[in-house]
């Protein structure tokens, strides 16, 4: 079921990304989604970056993301969710890693795990200076911020792993928490199984329903996935301590 959702702010994060407020709250869980509807345009998946108000943060990519950067404050969309199985905090001390958007659940996670007193470090993986997103926000929550770019223009050079490698080591985490491309959560699973260390990892699929219904997210089967896994509603989070 939709609600209609009217926008209280827009704010640029960078030259392609915004985050958009909505006027009220949604009880969910950090690396829950929600299924966003712009009528006329299309229907696409967003992980909640807050949740009161709610919040979403978009990259300018194709058709429903550029038309939601054309959205004013007053305008609405229309929303289901949240949806999925998102994080869950475990520990003392954690350590998330997010490349692209996927900081964006990774800052709602941060802000539920500081308010439960835990130690937070975060590694952002950018191509440039310009692509880093979200650094003071986390900062404000009071967390370590580590940021590493492709092109050495800001932070460590390299991916995020070359940052996520010697925090393992350093901090030893409860657990490692992360969002992004495929490519790096299995450069990260694999760290955190040689480590010791157990890992949540928010998987992207290609996703319509949202709900468990068409089968578009099935996920091919890995070490820790069975077969049949659905992006929408046995993720997007898998929990290797679940596995
Ligand atoms: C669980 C889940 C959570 C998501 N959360 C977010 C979120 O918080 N914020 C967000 O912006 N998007 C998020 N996405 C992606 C989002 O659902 C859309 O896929 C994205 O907005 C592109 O949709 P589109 O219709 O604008 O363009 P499309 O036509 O779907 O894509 C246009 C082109 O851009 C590529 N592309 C898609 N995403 C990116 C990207 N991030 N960077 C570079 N190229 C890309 C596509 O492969 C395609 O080639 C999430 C996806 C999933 C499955
Ligand atoms: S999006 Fe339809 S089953 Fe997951």
């Amino acid at each position: 079921m939709h609600r209609a959702l009217r926008l209280t702010e827009v704010r640029v994060e960078n030259y392609r990304t915004r985050s958009f407020v909505f006027e009220d709250g949604l009880a969910c869980q950090p690396g829950q989604f929600v299924m966003a509807w712009l009528p006329g345009v299309g229907e696409k998946p967003f992980s909640i970056a807050a949740s009161n108000p709610l919040t979403l943060m978009v990259v300018a990519v194709g058709p429903v993301s550029e038309a939601f950067h054309q959205l004013q404050v007053g305008q609405r969309v229309w929303v289901r969710g949240p949806l999925g199985q998102g994080f869950r905090l475990k520990g003392r001390r954690a350590l998330l890693a997010g490349g692209g958007y996927g900081v964006a659940p990774l800052l709602f996670l941060a802000q539920q795990a500081r308010q439960q007193g835990m130690d937070v470090d975060v590694c952002i993986g950018a191509r440039t200076a310009a692509d880093v997103l979200l650094t003071e926000a986390f900062e404000r929550l009071g967390v370590g911020v580590h940021v590493t770019t492709e092109d050495g223009s800001l932070g460590q050079t390299g991916l995020v792993t070359a940052a996520t490698g010697k925090l393992i080591e350093t901090l030893r985490p409860d657990a490692l928490y992360a969002c992004g491309p495929v490519r790096m959560l299995e450069a990260l699973e694999k760290q955190a199984r040689q480590a010791g260390v157990d890992c949540q990892l928010s998987w992207e699929a290609h996703m319509r329903c949202g709900m468990g219904l068409c089968g578009s997210c099935e996920m091919p089967a890995s070490e820790g996935r069975l077969p049949g896994w659905l992006a929408c509603l046995d993720g997007p989070v898998w929990r290797s301590d679940e596995s």
